[in-house]
């Protein structure tokens, strides 16, 4: 990884929201001596960078200090996770930032803490040349050593993960309890970090994978053998609700009352769902003005978040997220946060449950911020580990060709993960070129109009585990794809088609097999994105060309167009007559 900390400074800058507790060292054979651990600790250069002492240790008041909540035992859960009080509500008013002094103490009394009771759950980075651990307790959205991505770890030995998915299926019989309910939450002991009582759900997950020989013909694939994995039924319309409700826990468990997104639109709509609901936090989104459909940014409105649009696009918004969210000390729940990660393995988890836990050949996704891709990798690379799967299916990331960075860096410039020991240097090369040519992402598929994906190197990562390929589709392709979805009954938005336009280019390819066990992932809902869907079927050509001829679209093959009759019965039943 030799220009990984460099990389990180461009895609996902190495910063950090909370941290006193950050020096905490542990690989993942032993837990580092507290001294050891201080050593290796680089405090930030300007005190703004800590969050306020409330924050960051709910329990403490405005004076003195005391440990954050600790787990206590729990009979209920398997898994040596424990239970345990959440933090308690606390007066925003009174908090105050902590001083330099009182942030050694503050930190040297953590080291007890984490070495005794975080050991089965916790944070580490993904460069195996660093390795550095953190407590689950620490609100990180990079390494502080080498500012590369964190993932959420566990210690599998000593957690007894189930020997069988039967557990899983057991959990269908009990449907009043909201974790049972939850299609993040029923796999509860695949993503042990929370104690029960910290979890927050809304009901995410209950999505549905459905077979569709209509879209499966439309991308060359024998029947029965295409399947799409409707994301967008949950709560907010698409699968962000796995991550936010998996991250909404984990800011629950730190006490954090504010959380702040940038988002191409659904991570915003989700957050701002999820503190409507819950009342636990107050929701801050960033978007890049004009850069999101009416749909997400009603959704966001009417659900009362505070809604920041910034001259900019995605990328923008996201940089200065980052900022602000450090400078006020605001949980974020972009996908660096590896706990929205740990919400969204559950997609495949719930792939796998529907076709009774035999994997498929190929699961196919967009690619925006990588987020996805990332933790379907970590998903099954886990239950491989776990001994729960023997075969791990390959996996397809779909970028829009106005938004190829991955497909650009991966499948034209030859960029692997090569077990963590990339070079990565090529990326920043490639978004120097990008900046010097002023090139911005641009496709009619918003939400995956990003550049500068945060979670490259875990993408890279995933791809490496699922045996992955990368294609990028265009803007006609995707459209296309969209309207067939919408005809075989699930509508989707723009960004979601690009995975059926992506299996279709595999298929001619031949990459795909006709006969193999095909899933596409459909992000989000057909009515996020109205707009695009009105104008490919519309009648006016103006409109066509405004929303999708400046953008290359040149043709509706597929539109189903509204026809317009006068007031007269004779006129409306001969409309019907020729056209039903
Ligand atoms: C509908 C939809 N599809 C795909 C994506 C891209 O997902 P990821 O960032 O996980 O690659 C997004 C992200 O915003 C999205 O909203
Ligand atoms: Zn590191």
């Amino acid at each position: 990884m030799a220009t990984s900390a460099a990389l990180n400074t461009l895609t996902s800058a190495a910063f950090i929201m909370v941290v006193p507790a950050a020096v905490v060292g542990r690989t993942a054979d032993r837990v580092s001596h507290p001294a050891e651990a201080l050593k290796r600790y680089r405090p930030p250069s300007r005190l703004s960078n800590w969050q306020s002492a409330h924050e960051v240790f709910p329990k403490t008041g405005a004076s003195g200090f005391a440990l954050p909540a600790c787990w206590a035992e729990n009979d209920d859960l398997p898994l040596g996770i424990s239970g345990g009080t959440p933090p308690p509500e606390f007066d925003h008013s009174k908090s105050r930032p902590l001083h330099a002094t009182r942030v050694d103490r503050v930190t040297r009394s953590c080291f007890v803490a984490v070495a005794a009771r975080t050991d089965l759950a916790f944070q580490q980075c993904i460069d195996p040349a660093c390795r550095a651990t953190f407590s689950v307790d620490e609100v990180l959205t990079a390494c502080p050593s080498c500012g590369n991505l964190l993932d959420v770890e566990y210690d599998w030995d000593r957690l007894r993960p189930p020997t069988s998915f039967e557990i899983f299926e057991r959990k269908w019989m009990r449907r009043s309890d909201p974790l049972a309910l939850s299609g993040v939450w029923r796999f509860h002991e695949l993503l042990p970090y929370a104690p029960r009582e910290s979890v927050v759900t809304i009901g995410e997950g209950q999505t549905l994978l459905s077979p569709s020989d209509g879209v499966g013909g439309y991308v060359g694939m024998n029947p029965g053998r295409l399947l799409l994995q409707y994301e967008g039924l949950n709560p907010s319309g698409s699968f962000k609700d796995n991550g936010m409700s998996a991250a909404f826990t984990h800011a629950r468990m730190i006490g954090a009352r504010r959380a702040a997104c940038a988002s191409t639109g659904n991570t915003s709509a989700s957050l701002a769902v999820y503190c409507a609901v819950t009342r636990l936090m107050r929701g801050i989104i960033f978007i890049g003005s004009g850069k999101i459909s009416y749909g997400k940014l009603s959704q966001a409105l009417d659900y009362g978040a505070l809604t920041i649009q910034i001259a900019g696009d995605f990328d923008d918004a996201m940089a200065r997220v980052k900022e602000v969210a450090g400078k006020l000390g605001i949980y974020l729940v972009n996908s660096v946060n590896p706990f929205r990660l740990e919400g969204q393995k559950t997609i495949m988890f719930r792939v796998l449950e529907s076709l009774g836990w035999d994997p498929p050949d190929w699961i196919v996704v967009p690619g925006g911020n990588l987020g996805n891709s990332s933790a379907f990798g970590k998903a099954f690379a886990e239950l491989r580990k776990i001994g729960l799967i023997d075969r791990i299916p390959r996996l397809a990331v779909i970028n829009a060709a106005g938004a190829n960075t991955l497909h650009e860096l991966y499948t034209n410039r030859g960029l692997r993960w090569e077990g963590g020991r990339a070079d990565l240097a090529p990326a920043c090369h490639y978004y120097d070129e990008l900046d010097r040519a002023h090139k911005r992402a641009d496709t009619i598929a918003s939400a995956i109009e990003i550049n500068r994906p945060v979670n490259l190197n875990k993408c890279l990562r995933a791809l490496e585990v699922c045996d992955g390929v990368v294609r990028e589709v265009s803007e006609q392709e995707i459209l296309d794809a969209k309207a067939q979805v919408g005809a075989g009954g699930l509508g989707c938005e723009p960004a979601s088609a690009a995975s059926v336009a992506g299996a279709r280019q595999l298929v001619a390819e031949g990459v795909i097999g006709r006969d193999e066990r095909v899933v596409c992932i459909l992000t989000g809902h057909q009515l996020k994105d109205p707009t695009a869907t009105v104008a490919y079927h519309t009648t006016d050509q103006k409109l066509f060309n405004e929303v999708l001829g400046s953008r290359g679209v040149s043709r509706a093959s597929f539109a189903n167009r509204s026809v317009s009759v006068g007031n007269r019965l004779d006129e409306i039943v001969q409309a019907i007559d020729l056209y039903g």
